[in-house]
């Protein structure tokens, strides 16, 4: 099955209703109506009614629906999060502080039985998991094959930072061999990888713009935000440039033209360029495409 485009992908606190509204009129990626950290204790079960209303009643445009359940951890919380939004049929679900392939399988369980009973197809509903544990890191691999239905890992600095006793800082090395993982174990069995949030909602853009643009360059082809002023540039990075495009458009034809002629290594702009160049170039035109530009 393949995945919705997610470059920027907004939370919002699920009992905030004026949130979801305005969220849903931003022409962003993904909205993700949180149950879980974003939510006072005490208003877990208004925010299942909240978010219930507003799958039904709210219209997201081409925004795709998703909801973070509380985690397993949290079992009883999880599934009447799950129980009270599944009828809405949202596009997918966020599970935080996953740390194992049986976490996964929990929530996968309850899809497929409420797909059957829906009659929705098969695998319709996504699963994004999110791994901000120290445990979750570790296990990175069995929790990325875990299920078919499984479209994405997401790294959240913030938690790993509490779980592991490190301090957090503007450039993140205290979580890199984690982020580093993330996108690695994501790559390995073909899921998306998307960034950390970027929490200083009032920080100048550039430092969101530097945080995104490593993310990117490290091969996380989206980030979660927090705020609606993040969405324009987070979706802007993870979008190839025109000059991008041209770039490895001239570069797959002038390879075509060398594999052609039966030379499989050549320059291109002063630069030797071989298979993992050209690789990269048709990783940017597929993120192009996947953008809606076409090329
Ligand atoms: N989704 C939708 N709308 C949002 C929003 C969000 N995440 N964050 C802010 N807005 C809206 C505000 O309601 C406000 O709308 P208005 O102008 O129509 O009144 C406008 O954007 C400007 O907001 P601002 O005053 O700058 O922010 P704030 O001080 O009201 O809120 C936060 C700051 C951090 C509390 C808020 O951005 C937020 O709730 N973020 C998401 C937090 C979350 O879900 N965390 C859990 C996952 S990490
Ligand atoms: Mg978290």
């Amino acid at each position: 099955m393949s995945s919705a485009i997610r470059r920027a992908l907004l939370f919002m606190p699920g009992d905030d209703r004026k949130k979801i509204e305005k969220a849903s009129s931003l022409g962003v990626d993904s909205v993700i109506m949180d149950l879980e950290d974003g939510v006072a204790l005490n208003n877990k079960p208004a925010a299942r009614e909240t978010v219930a209303h507003a799958l039904r009643e709210v219209s997201f445009g081409r925004s795709e629906r998703l909801v973070r359940l509380n985690p397993t951890s949290q079992i009883d919380w999880c599934e009447e999060d799950f129980d009270h939004t599944i009828a809405g049929r949202p596009d997918g679900y966020v599970l935080p502080k996953v740390e194992s392939a049986a976490d996964i399988a929990t929530v996968d369980g309850w899809l497929t039985t409420a797909e059957q009973v829906h009659g929705w197809p098969h695998g319709s509903i996504a699963l994004i998991a999110i791994v901000e544990t120290a445990l979750g890191v570790v296990n990175l691999r069995e929790i990325a094959g875990a299920a078919k239905r499984l479209q994405a890992l997401a790294f959240g600095a913030e938690d790993l930072a509490g779980d592991m006793g490190a301090t957090r800082t503007l450039e993140g090395w205290e979580g890199f061999y984690a982020r580093s993982a993330v996108v690695t174990y994501a790559k390995a069995f073909g899921l998306q990888a998307l960034d950390t949030p970027f929490i200083d909602v009032k920080a100048d853009e550039s430092l969101l713009v530097n945080d995104a643009e490593r993310a990117m360059q490290m091969g996380y082809t989206g980030k979660l935000a927090i705020h609606p002023r993040q969405i324009l540039p987070l979706q802007q990075v993870f979008t190839p440039t025109a000059a991008q495009i041209d770039r490895a458009r001239r570069l797959i034809a002038e390879h075509d033209a060398q594999q052609a002629a039966g030379v499989g290594v050549f320059t291109f702009e002063g630069k030797m360029v071989d298979m993992p160049m050209i690789r990269a170039a048709q990783s940017v035109l597929s993120r192009a495409r996947a953008a809606g530009i076409r090329v």
